[in-house]
């Protein structure tokens, strides 16, 4: 059986895509739930490109200790020396070099000849490899190269040392057929092939990279790059989730399998959501609301009959909860701790303590909390230390009286307070909250509120996505009062904000 590599470089590929940008203690969080969830490499960043980057990828690689770490580097002596210096506190880094192979890149991009790509894939890998010992070459867009030239690059990659080659669908172009062949085709012409892993990383830009993976692992491929949720650049990256599903459930087909605990996929795919405020479509694969949710009559029937008749696998086995409870004001703090175990959290005292105190806040508002109630409670973590806090809030607003906010935030020990005019009482509550923090300005560029569970007394969760120059930051706010969250919202964000400036 093939045993497939897990490559996940949700925090490079997937975080460099817009809105998707974490801060540290936001990739740290996905970096140790990735841990957990079993991959084989996070690629933590691409070292030399900001200082944020190679802080980040230094502190993962100091904190994982069950798989590889990557940084990214182009084929250049100061990124792989960048990546070097930040993975050199990993158990097992890896460096990963790329260059492209296309006549497009190399004419337009690159502007070098076949001959210059081809000595300088050589002379960098063979660079980096006086670092480190795990060494991967991507050849990129190499779907749309030469195929006898790209088999020139594999093999000049694999001679100076890379263990594995990677064989990027860049843009997204190529089928599953074309995948499958060319993978075949690498395998049978390039003479030191055994020696490396060849490896997929697909774009979805035409709705195909989960598919062209697993056809590359058809033919031989033993490692998939994929991010979770599939987020990433342009149309996103081949979902996580999906490539490890289909090869599990189709096993018999791909004679493929991962190192991946399905049972965590649900869980990363919510604190992914959680941190970046990326929204899941009910209909996506695997982690959508409706992935397992049977509609019609006649599939009802069926699934009551015999689950397998409309069911190729099972919401246990990535890790959704099915046997609903719901806790409420009379539930202690020993339910609490167990149900949240039952979910798979597993979390120290001092959470726990934090989290119950909200648990028991929010059961004086709402009667029953739900198991989606309860993982909105445990995921709401403000990853930065809170400058201003909201102590009070009280709003005007009607049809025919314009909207205004009175707002009262505590500045270490200091209560602040302002009052402000708005269309609408958020609008007002933002100018307020502006008005107090003076804060850098930002356009808001999401607002987005949904509830947790159904019934009028829901929590309500917004997430808001402010922008700063270049960057996005993500705020998340939780209440019952949909007001109250979305001024939590802002105030994480702009807490964030002023955390960094
Ligand atoms: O899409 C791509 O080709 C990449 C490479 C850097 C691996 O992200
Ligand atoms: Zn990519």
């Amino acid at each position: 059986m093939n045993q497939v590599k897990i490559f996940d470089t949700t925090l490079r590929d997937g975080e460099q895509s817009p809105g998707c940008s974490m801060n540290l203690a936001e990739k740290i969080d996905v970096a140790r739930q990735l841990e957990i969830l079993g991959v084989d490499i996070i690629e933590a960043g691409f070292a030399v490109s900001s200082k944020g980057d190679f802080e980040s990828v230094k502190t993962i690689a100091q904190t994982v200790k069950n798989c590889a770490v990557a940084s990214l580097s182009r084929a250049l002596e100061k990124d792989i020396d960048a990546s070097y210096e930040a993975l050199k506190g990993a158990i097992a880094p890896r460096i990963h070099l790329f260059l492209a192979t296309s006549p497009i890149h190399m004419k337009y991009k690159l502007r070098m000849t076949e001959a210059e790509v081809l000595e300088r894939t050589a002379k960098m890998v063979a660079y980096a490899k006086k670092h480190c010992s795990d060494i991967e070459f991507s050849a990129e867009d190499a779907t749309r190269s030469e195929r006898e030239f790209l088999a020139r690059v594999v093999e000049a990659a694999i001679s100076n040392g890379a263990t594995t080659v990677n064989i990027p669908d860049t843009v997204g172009y190529t089928t599953p057929m074309e995948m499958r062949e060319l993978i075949a085709y690498l395998r049978e012409t390039v003479p030191n092939v055994e020696r490396a892993v060849l490896s997929l990383h697909c774009h979805d830009d035409l709705g195909m990279a989960v598919a062209n993976s697993v056809a590359g692992v058809k033919a031989g491929a033993g490692q998939i790059e994929c991010t979770v949720n599939g987020i990433g650049e342009r149309a996103g990256n081949a979902s996580l989730e999906e490539v490890v599903m289909a090869l599990r459930t189709r096993q018999d087909f791909y004679d493929a399998t991962t190192r991946i605990d399905t049972t965590q996929i649900y869980r990363t795919s919510k604190l992914l959501y959680n941190i970046i405020g990326q929204s899941i479509p009910n209909n996506k694969s695997i982690v959508g609301k409706n992935a397992f949710a049977h509609e019609s009559g006649i599939h009802q029937h069926g699934v009551l009959a015999e689950k397998s008749t409309y069911e190729i696998m099972t919401p246990e086995s990535i890790g959704i909860p099915t046997n609903t409870m719901v806790l409420g004001k009379h539930s202690g703090r020993h339910a609490f701790e167990s149900r949240l175990l039952e979910l798979g959290y597993q979390l120290g005292k001092e959470d726990i303590d934090k989290f119950f105190t909200k648990f028991k806040e929010i059961c004086d508002k709402k009667k029953e909390i739900t198991d989606s109630d309860l993982e909105a409670i445990v995921t709401n973590r403000e990853y930065v230390e809170n400058l201003y806090t909201l102590e009070t809030f009280a709003v005007n607003s009607g049809n025919g009286v314009s909207a205004s906010c009175v707002v009262r935030l505590k500045k270490q020990g200091e209560l602040l307070e302002e009052v402000a005019l708005g269309d609408g009482p958020i609008d007002a509550a933002y100018k307020a909250v502006d008005k107090i923090t003076n804060a850098p300005a930002t356009t808001l560029e999401k607002y987005a509120i949904h509830s947790t569970s159904d019934g009028k007394d829901s929590l309500g969760e917004v997430i808001v996505k402010l922008r700063y120059g270049e960057q996005i930051i993500t705020g998340r706010g939780l209440s019952t009062d949909i007001i109250e969250s979305s001024i939590l919202a802002y105030l994480n964000a702009v807490n964030k904000l002023v955390s960094f400036k």
